[in-house]
């Protein structure tokens, strides 16, 4: 049998791909359009491994996801392929409308028309997991409960509308068509592989170049944090026991403001990497101007996955930050390829026509 996980050279992606193959003997198909978030290099631990197989190509390319399915017997399609970073959202909501919402329409006609053609038994056993934000569910004030599934979509930047949108779509394929899916709705990841213009990298990053560190408005914004390999369990899990129709809340139960996560990040560093002048990398913390439309406070309640499936994250955040950090640090060449333009620039090459 085999997987085909749409947007597997980004972050979560390639994290999940790994995780995956960690876990099981079954194949994946990993489908990327490797636009400036998706990396090979992510999947260099992969290299000459029979089980996986990289197709550069777009979601949105009916004819593709059509092939792809056919000729490798596809049992289930997990899609995280999404331009996914607001603040681009806000700069340029063209790229997200496309993708996120007109890409994830596309995919479904080709996986609805592979689907109907199975015989009744793998039609039944077929699945569509398709892995959403709790941005969708727009912003808290600072005393009201989490996010849980039945909270209602307000979605607020351009990023969190498409997607948004393309949850919608999601539930009506299966409401009108019976498509057997799953959605997946998890607070803000963090961990390798994540690309260098996200909160937490990007600290790691000007930290160690000496640059200030950019804290938007007050800083006092929450986000609930999920170390990445919480998240592919969680996946994994639902993926294997998931009612079909139903969303799960996946999180961390990690809320923490801005300006305590570059804190923490800060302290870490000192201690592992630290200055050669011997003062805080927070004395390079910069407050600039806010984001447009900025959500304050995100949070999930993970309560139905856990009663309903036993899932628990693995890492708190103080172990899986410290790890994220760790990671960095071992691996600057790959953020150095990353910032430079190397990796662009091979991409041009290798896939010039
Ligand atoms: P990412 O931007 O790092 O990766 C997205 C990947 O999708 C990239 O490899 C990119 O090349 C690929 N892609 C983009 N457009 C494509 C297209 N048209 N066809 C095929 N591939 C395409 O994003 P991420 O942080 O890994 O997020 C993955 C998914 O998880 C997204 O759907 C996102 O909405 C969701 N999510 C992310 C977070 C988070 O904190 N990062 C939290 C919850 C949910
Ligand atoms: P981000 O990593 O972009 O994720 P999201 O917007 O999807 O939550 O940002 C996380 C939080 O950090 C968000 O509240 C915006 C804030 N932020 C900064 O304060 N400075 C920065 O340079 C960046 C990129 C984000």
């Amino acid at each position: 049998m085999t997987i085909l996980v749409t947007g597997g050279a980004g972050f979560i992606g390639s994290n999940f791909v790994i995780d995956w193959l960690a876990h099981h003997d079954e194949a994946v198909v990993n489908l990327d359009l490797l636009t400036y978030a998706g990396n090979v290099d992510n999947l260099a631990s992969l290299e000459g491994d029979a089980r996986h197989h990289f197709v550069r190509g777009d979601i949105g390319d009916s004819a593709l996801v059509a092939r792809l399915l056919a000729e490798h017997g596809v049992r289930a399609v997990l899609n995280f392929a999404a331009e996914s970073h607001v603040d681009r959202s806000i700069e340029g909501p063209g790229a997200f409308i496309q993708t996120n919402i007109v890409g994830t329409f596309n995919l479904l006609e080709a996986v609805r028309g592979y689907w109907s053609g199975l015989d009744d038994e793998a039609r039944a056993a077929f699945r569509f997991l398709h892995v959403s934000t709790d941005e969708v569910y727009g912003s808290l004030s600072s005393d009201a409960p989490a996010f849980d599934e039945q909270h209602r979509y307000e979605p607020n930047s351009p990023y969190s509308a498409s997607k948004a949108a393309s949850d919608h779509l999601v539930r009506a394929y299966h409401h009108t068509y019976g498509l057997p899916v799953l959605t997946t709705n998890c607070s803000n990841n963090y961990g390798p592989y994540h690309f260098p213009e996200k909160l937490i990298p990007l600290v790691i990053h000007n930290a160690l170049a000496g640059k200030p560190l950019p804290i938007y408005g007050d800083g006092q914004q929450i986000r609930d944090w999920l170390y990445v390999t919480d998240h592919c369990s969680a996946i994994r899990r639902v993926l294997a026991a998931g009612k079909l129709g139903e969303t799960y809340n996946v999180g961390g139960c990690n809320e923490k403001a801005n300006i305590d996560v570059v804190r923490t990040l800060c302290a870490i560093l000192d201690e592992l990497r630290p200055r050669a002048d011997g003062a805080s990398y927070a004395t390079q913390m910069s407050f600039v101007k806010d984001r447009p439309g900025h959500d304050r406070r995100y949070a999930i309640d993970a309560g139905k996955l856990e009663r309903e499936l036993g899932w628990r994250p693995a890492e708190t955040f103080e172990t899986g930050i410290r790890k994220t950090v760790a990671w960095y640090l071992d691996n600057q060449q790959w953020v150095h390829n990353i910032t430079s333009g190397h990796y662009r620039e091979w991409v041009e090459r290798q896939y010039a026509q």
